[in-house]
Order: structure tokens, then C-alpha cells, then sequence
């Protein structure tokens, strides 16, 4: 992450703009200042550590931009207007850094506001790991959209950049989780969801892919006779996976046993090489569904902006499913950012929440959307803020 140490700051008088760089205001919390920039559609913060009469200043994590050169820049031009004299520095820019965003990823606001049409015929891999069948299955179904979902960053990287040199035009791609996004998937519009060789999870079974409410919410999205296909070296996860698809009695179940597929994966390789056994579970679905509102935004009405800023407390609040922690309060003399995590315990996210003067509120640097885990957490915030 490029920053700079200086044992000289003075923060320039705010806002000002350069080179499309807008610096808009700042907001203090003990020894951190941050720094509301904005670029185009990057809206990020710098963040100003200041320990013994010295500084460190540098991009803040939960608002990363999406290219790094648009923080060193900043930094760049924040070095300057505030007459630091840097001793150690990494900001640098190199020329020409701008890559060019893959169109490959896509972030979840376009699932949300449904960018693919229903028209296309669409297949859904969860866990594409290195994206060897998912790649197999996009050359080999030029006409249809493979959508690939995976929360392993290097996995996905690797995954564009082979799509990119490939010119795939049918492939995207998204870093979520894939139990969370099929909530944002249209019913009735995907004709196979293939789970190859899923992490079998056997001393945290809550964190597995497969369970009755995916599996409930596969089958909304799945056509009538479209399928989820299994494909597993676990004979405990086998096991689990058939008792669950087993529970939903319109559709229909399949077991193969050591049987190739026209691909074999980096896992089942090793798997055959290890003599283990290969299960597959297919299961198809026979019913149609009804349509469902894709999740909302969710957003605030207004917060106190003055009794927020009297009265916040970081404290954290558990409750059966998730829990909501709030870490810290920056203060500005319009502007309030409260940092908080949120989630389930082994899946936490953090995110901001901005207020200004008039109480006009939202969630920083991303929107939340209103999927089943969020609406509670949502509404346990507004509840807790004392949103009108
Ligand atoms: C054991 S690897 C298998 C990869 C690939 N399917 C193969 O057969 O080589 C399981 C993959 O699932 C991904 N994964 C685990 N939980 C996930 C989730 N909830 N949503 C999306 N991907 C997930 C992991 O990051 C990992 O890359």
C-alpha cells in the first residue's frame, strides 16, 4: 500500500482540486485523520497517522481504490499542498500505470440491478478455483453467459487475466459469495450451477457452500430441468450432500461414482492420483419458480448528525446470527464517518457509514444491499442510530 512518513504536515485548507483530484474535507479521530478524496468515480480516503510528532499517510483500506495508481497520486499531490518532507516515501507513480479495467469483473451492483438479460442462457460455476473448467465450459458454449464466482482473490486474478488473452466475451466473473449471490439472481434463468470439489468444511460445517437454504435457493434460479452438479473427492461431503438434496422432494437426484467429465480439474487430478474416489450428485430441478424483487439498496432517512457525534459509542452487539461492531467515530466539522464491522463471525465485513450536517446518510465506499444476513444488520443499525 504506497504511503509516506514526514516529520512535517500541515494539512491545506480544504477542499481543493488538482489534476481531477478533488480533496473534499477531513474528519478526526485521536491520532487518525481522514481525508475524503475524490476522482471520477473513485470516491476513496487517505488516512494521516500521527505518533510522536511524526506522520504517516496513506490509502485507507476499506475504500481502496480500484488501481493504486489513483492513491499514489493523491498522495503525490497531498505531499505537496501540505509542505511535507518526506523521509521514507513508496508513491511514486510509475508512467502509463493506468491498466485498463478488466470488463470481465464485475462487482455486485451489476447482479443487483440485473445487467445481463434474461435472454441469455446462463451457467453459474461456484468455486472456479483455476478456472480450467470454467474455461472449458465458456469455449465450448459460445452462445451462452458462464458466470464464475470465487472469494480467492489470487484465483480470480489469474482467472481474468486468462480470459482477457483469450478475448472471452461470455465469461463474468465476481468476488462475492456465492451463498449470498444467487439472492441476486433473476428465478427460472440459469440452466446449471456446477460446485466442483467445494472445500469440505468438515469441522466448520456452517461455512459450506452446499446447505438446505442454498440448495432452496439454487432450484429458484435453476430452470425447470436445469441442474446443480456436485462433484466431490469427500465421502463425508458426498454423504451430507445427498441427505440435503434429498430434502427437496419435486426434484430429482442422480449419484455417479468415478466417472470423467470432458475436464478434469487441478483437485481431481490429485484426487485420482490419490486413487480416492470422485462422487457426483446431480440434481435436477422440476419446478418453476415464482419471481422475487432483486435485494435493494438499503439505505438510511436521516441520521442526528449532533447526537451521533455526542453520544457514539464503539460497542458490539451480538445477536444469534450476526453481530454489529462499531469500531470508531471520525468527526469533521460537517462531516461524521463511523467504521463498523458486520456479518457473521467468520465472515466480517467493514464498511463506513457517512452522515453529514443535515443528517443525509450512507454506507461508504459501497453501497449494502438488502440480502436475507444484511436486512437484520441493517435494521439493527438504524435502530441503534436512531434513524428517522
Ligand atoms: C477446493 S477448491 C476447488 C476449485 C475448483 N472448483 C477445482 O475443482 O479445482 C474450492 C474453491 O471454492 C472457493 N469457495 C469456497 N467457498 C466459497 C464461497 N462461499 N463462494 C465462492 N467461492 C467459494 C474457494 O476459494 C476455492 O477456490
Amino acid at each position: 500500500m504506497p504511503n509516506f512518513h514526514t516529520e512535517v504536515l500541515n494539512i491545506p485548507s480544504l477542499p481543493f482540486c488538482e489534476d481531477g483530484y478533488n480533496f473534499c474535507w477531513a474528519a478526526k479521530h485521536k491520532n487518525s485523520t481522514l481525508i475524503l478524496v475524490k476522482k471520477g468515480s473513485e470516491n476513496f480516503f487517505l488516512n494521516i497517522y500521527s505518533r510522536n510528532g511524526s506522520f504517516l499517510v496513506k490509502g485507507e483500506k476499506i475504500s481502496r481504490p480500484t488501481q493504486v495508481i489513483y492513491l499514489q497520486e493523491a498522495l503525490n499531490i497531498f505531499a505537496k499542498h501540505s509542505n511535507a518532507k518526506p523521509t521514507f516515501s513508496n508513491i511514486k507513480p510509475a508512467s502509463n500505470r493506468y491498466k485498463k479495467n478488466s470488463t470481465i469483473l464485475k462487482d455486485i451492483d451489476f447482479f443487483a440491478q440485473n445487467s445481463f438479460t434474461n435472454k441469455d442462457e446462463i451457467l453459474l460455476e461456484i468455486g472456479f478455483g483455476s478456472g480450467r473448467h470454467l474455461l472449458h465450459q465458456a469455449k465450448q458454449n459460445p452462445e451462452k453467459l458462464v458466470i464464475g464466482v470465487e472469494i480467492h482473490k489470487p484465483s480470480i486474478e489469474q482467472v481474468i487475466k486468462q480470459c482477457d488473452a483469450l478475448k472471452m466475451e461470455n465469461v463474468v466473473l465476481i468476488d462475492y459469495d456465492a451463498r449470498v449471490l444467487l439472492e441476486f439472481l433473476p428465478s427460472n434463468s440459469v440452466s446449471k450451477i456446477f460446485v466442483h470439489f467445494p472445500v469440505p468444511w468438515d469441522k466448520k460445517p456452517h461455512r459450506r457452500v452446499i446447505s438446505d437454504s442454498f440448495v432452496d435457493e439454487a432450484i429458484r434460479v435453476l430452470k425447470q430441468n436445469g441442474q446443480i452438479e456436485l462433484r466431490t473427492d469427500s465421502d463425508l461431503y458426498y454423504e451430507y450432500s445427498l441427505e440435503i438434496f434429498n430434502n427437496f422432494d419435486k426434484n430429482s437426484v442422480k449419484v455417479i461414482k468415478n466417472q470423467d467429465i470432458e475436464i478434469s480439474s487441478k483437485y481431481e487430478d490429485r484426487w485420482k492420483k490419490m486413487q480416492k474416489n470422485i462422487y457426483e450428485l446431480v440434481l435436477t430441478n422440476k419446478i418453476s419458480s415464482d419471481e422475487i424483487q432483486t435485494p435493494n439498496k438499503l439505505i438510511f432517512n436521516k441520521l442526528n448528525f449532533d447526537r451521533i457525534g455526542d453520544e457514539f459509542k464503539s460497542e458490539t452487539y451480538v445477536r444469534d446470527d450476526f453481530f454489529v461492531r462499531f469500531i470508531s467515530l471520525h468527526a469533521g466539522s460537517n462531516n461524521l464517518v463511523i467504521k463498523l464491522a458486520f456479518g457473521d463471525t467468520q465472515k466480517a465485513e467493514q464498511t463506513f457509514i457517512l452522515v453529514d450536517e443535515n443528517g443525509e446518510s450512507c454506507y461508504f465506499p459501497k453501497s449494502i444491499y438488502a440480502t436475507k444476513a444484511n436486512r437484520e444488520v441493517h435494521s439493527l443499525i438504524r435502530g441503534l442510530l436512531l434513524d428517522e
